[in-house]
């Protein structure tokens, strides 16, 4: 996922180039970060761009559910949501009767969504919630999610975080990711011309081919596609599985 709202210049890579992006990643999502995601993801005020972003990270989010229900069995399976932020796709999963652990790098986020599922539920047994980075991740699930958590990420590490989700996952990976094309580069580029005070962390955009080598050299082949695009939000979701 990307938006042109959601992106810094390079100045602030050169100042933080000792600092690696997670570490930047998580306390932005522990601060300001939060502040703006929490807003995005609920269902109070927010500006144009921001109401933009929410629509589309909603879709995106139906578009997993919709796969799910299709499928008929979420009861049964237990799911990894990985990057769970306040727990937009995580509720409605345990809501369908999945057995979900969900777990964010930000304390802040892995705690908005425990007070949604209190909220929800009257409970925070399911989902699971854990603070954790999810390289750190450990356990099987029959299916590992990651939505809109790659494009905090540059090329190496991205590749380091789908081998261990994919070591995480006995049957079924869901993840979304910004698609490096022509026109997304532009649009980043034009982003990175007109910073703003918010604009904390860095967007990668990654060809949805690389994603897709490094699924198939991890034993998986793909499955659903979608592709989620709104005026400032655009995310490519895949779903990949086992070679037969
Ligand atoms: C844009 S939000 C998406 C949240 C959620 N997946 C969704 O679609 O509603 C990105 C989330 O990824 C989390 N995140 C970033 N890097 C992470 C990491 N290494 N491990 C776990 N979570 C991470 C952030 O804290 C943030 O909550």
């Amino acid at each position: 996922m990307t938006s042109t709202d959601d992106i810094t210049t390079d100045d602030k890579t050169t100042e933080n180039k000792t600092t690696d992006d997670k570490t930047i990643v998580q306390s932005y999502f522990n601060s300001v970060g939060f502040d703006r995601w929490q807003r995005i993801y609920g269902d109070g005020e927010v500006n144009k761009v921001q109401l933009d972003i929410r629509v589309g990270h909603q879709q995106t989010v139906d578009t997993v559910l919709a796969w799910l229900e299709a499928d008929g069995n979420a009861a049964a399976l237990s799911i990894c949501d990985a990057g769970c932020g306040v727990g937009s796709l995580s509720l409605p999963l345990a809501a369908m009767g999945a057995q979900v652990f969900s777990s964010d790098i930000s304390e802040k986020m892995v705690e908005e969504a425990k007070t949604r599922a209190i909220a929800q539920f009257g409970h925070d047994q399911n989902p699971q919630f854990l603070v954790q980075d999810l390289e750190k991740l450990a356990g099987h699930y029959h299916t590992v999610i990651c939505l809109d958590v790659l494009i905090h990420y540059p090329k190496e590490q991205v590749s380091q975080m789908l081998t261990h989700l994919s070591s995480l996952a006995t049957d079924r990976l869901i993840i979304s990711f910004a698609p490096k094309t022509l026109a997304y580069t532009v649009l980043k580029k034009i982003g990175d011309f007109f910073p703003g005070p918010s604009k904390a962390t860095r967007a990668y955009l990654h060809p949805e081919a690389e994603i897709v080598a490094i699924f198939n050299s991890l034993g998986w082949t793909v499955g659903r596609t979608a592709m989620t695009k709104t005026r400032f939000y655009f995310s490519r979701l895949i779903e990949v599985k086992r070679v037969a």
